[in-house]
């Protein structure tokens, strides 16, 4: 170790040895607050979990997904009309009231869990792990919303000279339209939609194409409780037709989306374009996440960390690492110790609870993935290449891992389950610096024993979420406020205390008494 350091040119005074974190034994059991540890059943199987189990599977068996009709695109001047004939209402409600509503929908949404993720699994093919902690989350978006709400709506006092005093107010906006993804299609929409809801703002909520029935559920949902139908209105269809109009409407008071890079420039072109106001977009976009790991890292570390975060959700997560930096002097070793990991998860039907790794969202995804992984047969050495198992679920593509020359060789986001592996030496900034230059700023993964080290790099990155020495992934609202910069977003940040001032106008109140 000592070598290792002398190698980085580091003084023993710089030294602070991180604890060892211990992550779960696996990220990819079911999340233990759900399936506590308890008594266990003949099978050896924890009597909580057998139970929680039993539930999801009934919630399964008894699932049809069905089609959801699609919105028309010429109907959006009219939907439109509804909400912000809502808005006049909604908005004029005490923010105490939307909130007791956001909170509602939290208990039923909590109360109808097994149904949601059994919706998520057949759906958006989750795994049961990545379902239940998806409807904990959008769970966890309604609550921190409702309180964010009425914490940042109360009007603040401020000084002013005698005679005279000074208020600022914060109110809603109008109609917002919301447009998301499929890789969360419950928890980033309902995130989406409870901002809005919750400063006063109606809303016109454009889900991904391919998970349109769980946004539906969601929209039902929020209706049982009391949100005013027309309050929020579920517009599914595709993104060219259905979104594109809706961000075309005159009157919107802005958008929020989350998805590709690409997309959202065509929303900020489309929203520059317009005559009128101008209309506030927040984007949440892809990002090329990097980890940078030192001679000191712990191997065991860094190992259970880049297969959690590149290969788990099938690397179908914004914040997924897709760049592995790796020490020269413990490359190989890492390497083969990723490889062996790798080799240890379960690819198949998500359906399985024993599955680690499921197919990506569909045939035009796994098309993708599949041309990219070619290209890397001819440009980059493999190092995992291994293929699904026969008879698996369609869809499927087995974790892959290449090394790459250069950090520069990692042109864009590749949305599965590959992970590109660089070497490096030298100074530690100069990777940094190859990171930042890349243009995204989502996620970054830093391992390392050297604190000081740690902390010079994350405050050279150009990064939204940074993460020492443990995965990259799994943001929890309200604890790791989740967006990037540059190519990966406008911020704020989702799930922060930021995020929903960008939903309200501003009003200082100046009474000359
Ligand atoms: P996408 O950009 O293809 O689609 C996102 C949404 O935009 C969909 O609802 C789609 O119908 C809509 N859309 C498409 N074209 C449109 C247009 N011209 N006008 C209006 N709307 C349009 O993204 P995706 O494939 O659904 O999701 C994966 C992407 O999302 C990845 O790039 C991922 O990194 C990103 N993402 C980012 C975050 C974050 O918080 N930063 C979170 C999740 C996913
Ligand atoms: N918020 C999600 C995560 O951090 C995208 O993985």
């Amino acid at each position: 170790f000592v070598h290792q350091l002398a190698d980085e040119s580091v003084g023993m005074e710089e030294i602070l040895v991180s604890p060892l974190r211990l992550e779960p034994e696996s990220a990819f059991v079911l999340p233990p607050k759900l399936f506590g540890a308890g008594r266990k059943n003949s099978a050896g199987l924890d009597l909580e979990v057998a139970t929680q189990r039993a539930a999801l599977q009934t919630a399964f068996d008894n699932l049809t997904v069905p089609s959801v009709p699609e919105f028309d695109a010429k109907q959006a001047a009219s939907a439109y009309a509804t909400s912000a004939t809502s808005y006049k209402i909604w908005s004029k409600a005490p923010v105490a009231e939307r909130a007791a509503l956001l909170r509602q929908s939290a208990d039923a949404l909590e109360h109808q869990m097994p149904r949601f993720c059994a919706i998520l699994v057949k759906e958006a093919f989750k795994t049961w792990g990545d379902a239940v902690s998806e409807v904990r989350e959008a769970v966890d978006f309604l609550r921190f919303y409702a309180d964010e709400a009425e914490r940042i709506m109360a009007p603040v006092a401020l000084p002013g000279p005698t005679g005279e005093t000074n208020e600022l107010r914060l109110s809603a906006r109008g109609v917002w339209v919301c447009i998301s993804p499929w890789n969360f299609p419950l928890a980033i929409f309902m995130g989406q939609v409870a901002a809005a809801l919750a400063t006063g703002n109606t809303v016109l909520a454009k889900p991904a194409e391919q998970t349109p029935f769980v946004a539906l559920e969601a929209v039902r949902l929020l209706h049982s409780v009391g949100v005013p139908e027309a309050a929020v209105q579920l517009l599914h269809g595709p993104g060219e037709t259905v979104g594109a109009a809706l961000v075309a409407l005159p009157g919107i008071a802005g958008v929020v989306f989350t998805g590709s890079t690409p997309v959202a420039r065509t929303i900020n072109r489309a929203l520059a374009a317009k005559d009128g106001p101008i209309v506030p977009l927040i984007a949440e976009t892809g990002g090329i996440n990097a980890m940078l790991v030192d001679s000191t890292a712990l191997p065991e570390q860094v190992v259970d960390a880049v297969v959690q975060s590149a290969f788990r959700s099938a690397g179908q997560r914004c914040s997924a690492l897709r760049l592995l930096c790796v020490h020269e002097a413990i490359a190989d070793h890492v390497i083969e110790m990723v490889q062996g990991a790798a080799k240890e998860l379960v690819l198949g039907n998500t359906a399985e609870w024993a599955t680690d790794v499921g197919p990506v969202i569909d045939k035009e995804a796994f098309d993708g993935i599949q041309k990219h992984i070619q290209r890397l047969h001819s440009t980059a050495k493999p190092l995992l290449a291994q293929s699904a198992p026969a008879r698996a679920a369609a869809n499927l593509i087995a974790p892959q891992a290449f090394e790459l020359k250069q950090v520069s060789d990692v042109a864009q986001e590749i949305f599965g389950p590959v992970l590109h592996i660089v070497r490096w030496s030298g100074d530690p900034q100069a990777v940094i610096e190859q990171i930042n230059a890349l243009g995204y700023g989502l996620t970054l993964g830093i391992q390392t024993r050297i604190d000081s080290r740690a902390h010079a790099l994350a405050a050279a990155a150009h990064i939204g979420n940074v993460y020492i020495n443990r995965n990259i992934i799994g943001a929890v609202v309200g604890v790791q406020p989740f967006g990037g910069e540059g190519l990966s977003g406008t911020g704020p940040k989702a799930g922060g205390p930021h995020y929903l001032y960008r939903f309200c106008a501003e009003q200082t109140l100046t009474v000359n008494t």
